[in-house]
């Protein structure tokens, strides 16, 4: 027994956003004892920032859609390097995980005749996104937070993970941490952990995500010896507000592309019918993105320099109520009443398609007792992540993650008891700051290292840029060491962005190896010295593991698809 407030459970969850609560739902209901550790407080998590929809194939406002256009478009939309083995499940699994949710007491807009209303998405080919107005990823959270309660999970909120407990083999055996609050440390014995802490987006500084969102997962369970995969694929959502300065970045949600919103240069030009004239505002994320930057750098952009958006040309009842949330973000943060002007808009860094490589049915990284679901895990989006596909892959896998975990806490007799003397080493290691005389801060230290990637890892990338930045990055290592914070314990901000900067630099590094290494342009991977996409690399992935303190890479063949799912997909 060790002298830490210590907690034991079968299952424990990291993250409370969609995927997490899903998890843990399906762990509980399991017969596995679960907690869920949420870094804010529950309900709060970065899935309530999910706006336009689910993507599940109801065929309600579409009979023609199906699990198989559906597994297409997925394929389609990550450009074929996607683990075609997640896309069929996600495909097949989707329309009952939300008909799943619907039961739980989710209220999702209507059809007229009363069954769920589904929305056009960008790359998706039949009106497939069932949605909340805009509004879709709160109802979610709201329904799984009750149904985690009604199922007896335990949670423990304002808590931050700071590292993974492997026993002498190597396999997870709980988490270490400390409480917001009081700055208090706490020790997870469980026999599975399954890592659910979303995405990575505050690497870079503009960008949609939420505060929270800076590589926790990845970088956990990389240093507790997973495989990470596919991290060189990065999503820039074309649509971010670009005025003013404050909210630079904040999500303009697809669904106003997918009520009708049509996208303008300065000359009043319709420019996506030059990109994509077939899907033109619909088309993927990666080409729109790509698209509205290099309108602005031939000098056609807006005058804070991104593009218009307009669907002004709707009526503004309509608009209100299909799009409630957009309506009052440009009125409160911008003075745009968009129900009678364009918005201003541009790209985001929104989502990475990579993470933790997992098992396709059971979710289990390559570490025997941890597990990983949600925008943490890598393999269903491919190249390029479809919107809606995020919310359809949380409770998808999410609870696929909760049944795998689960089953493999059964085999455990007792998570192994780590010794005092390591975890007073982590204890001390997060306290270092407080003592050094530092020179550095951690605003300081961040400031750098998302202009460093917003510079050299951005839409469009360059292999002498990405060495570059590598350069830049291995400076910026030796710097953190430096790093000084103010205060005490108790909500110290300073303090929790030092020890989440860790993660960020890990991961940041990982990112552009990764993309040096994939030496041509796919999907949200464009490299302006290869511009082309390349049949080899088409079959490829690339993972990342530590080896001797540092990121190993090596690309591995895609799992083999057999003809008749090859055939589902057409000519490609
Ligand atoms: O644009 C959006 O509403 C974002 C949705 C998503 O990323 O899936």
């Amino acid at each position: 027994m060790n002298k830490f407030e210590t907690y034991a459970y079968d299952v424990l969850v990291i993250g409370s956003g969609g995927a997490g609560l899903r998890a843990a739902v399906a762990s509980q209901e399991s017969g596995a004892r679960t907690a869920v550790i949420s870094k804010c407080l529950l309900g709060k998590a970065h899935t309530v920032m999910a706006e336009g929809g689910i993507a599940a194939s109801l065929g309600h406002v579409d009979e023609n859609d199906g699990w198989q256009p559906h597994f297409k478009d997925t394929m389609f939309g990550g450009k074929y390097v996607n683990d075609w083995r997640m896309a069929l499940i996600h495909a097949k699994e989707s329309p009952e995980a939300v008909r799943e949710l619907e039961r739980w007491g989710a209220v999702f807009d209507r059809t007229p005749d009363g069954r769920i209303l589904q929305r056009a998405f960008g790359g998706h080919t039949h009106p497939r996104l069932c949605h909340v107005g805009d509004r879709t990823g709160l109802e979610m959270i709201r329904t799984l937070q009750d149904r985690a309660v009604a199922v007896g999970i335990d949670t423990f909120m304002e808590c931050i993970i700071t590292r993974l407990l492997t026993d002498r083999e190597g396999a997870v055996c709980g988490a270490f941490g400390f409480f917001k609050n009081t700055g208090k440390i706490v020790v997870f014995r469980s026999k599975a952990v399954i890592i659910a802490t979303g995405g990575l987006g505050k690497i870079w500084r503009i960008t949609s995500n939420s505060w929270d969102c800076t590589a926790d997962g990845q970088a956990l369970a990389y240093e507790a010896g997973a495989e990470l995969k596919d991290m060189e694929f990065v999503q820039f959502h074309p649509t971010g507000m670009v005025w003013p300065p404050g909210v630079k970045g904040l999500l303009v949600t697809e669904a106003v592309r997918g009520e009708g919103g049509l996208l303008k240069n300065k000359l009043g030009e319709r420019f996506m019918k030059k990109y994509d004239p077939k899907r033109m505002e619909l088309s993927t994320r990666d080409v729109v993105a790509r698209a509205i930057n290099q309108e602005v750098k031939e000098g056609r952009g807006s005058e804070h320099g991104g593009v218009y958006l307009d669907i002004s040309h709707r009526s503004a009842a309509y608009v209100k109520r299909k799009l409630p949330s957009m309506y009052q973000q440009f009125k409160e943060f911008a003075d745009v009443d968009i129900t009678k002007q364009p918005m201003e808009v541009g790209p985001t860094c929104h989502y990475t398609m990579g993470g933790v490589r997992v098992d396709h049915e059971s979710q289990q990284s390559s570490v025997k007792g941890l597990f990983a679901a949600g925008e943490a895990a890598a393999g269903l989006h491919g190249g390029n992540r479809l919107g809606g596909n995020s919310l359809s892959d949380l409770i998808v896998f999410g609870k696929r993650a909760g049944m795998g975990a689960a089953e493999y806490a059964r085999k455990v007799q007792s998570p192994a008891i780590i010794e005092d003397t390591t975890l007073e080493q982590y204890s001390r290691e997060l306290f270092l700051p407080f003592e050094r005389p530092g020179g550095e801060t951690p605003a300081g230290v961040h400031h750098d290292l998302q202009n460093i990637m917003e510079a050299h890892a951005g839409i469009i990338r360059q292999g002498s840029e990405l060495q570059e930045g590598l350069e830049k990055l291995k400076i910026l290592k030796t710097r953190y060491p430096l790093i000084h914070v103010d205060g005490n314990t108790r909500y110290n901000f300073g303090w929790h962005l030092y020890l989440s900067l860790a993660n960020m630099i890990t991961v940041a590094e990982i990112i552009a190896k990764a993309a040096l290494e994939r030496k041509e342009s796919r999907s949200a991977q464009a490299r302006a010295d290869f511009p082309n996409m390349d049949s080899a690399w088409g079959k490829k992935s690339i993972i990342v593991t530590k080896v001797n303190g540092a990121p190993e890479i090596r690309a591995e063949l895609l799992p083999a698809m057999p003809d008749e799912i090859s055939k589902l997909l057409g000519d490609h």
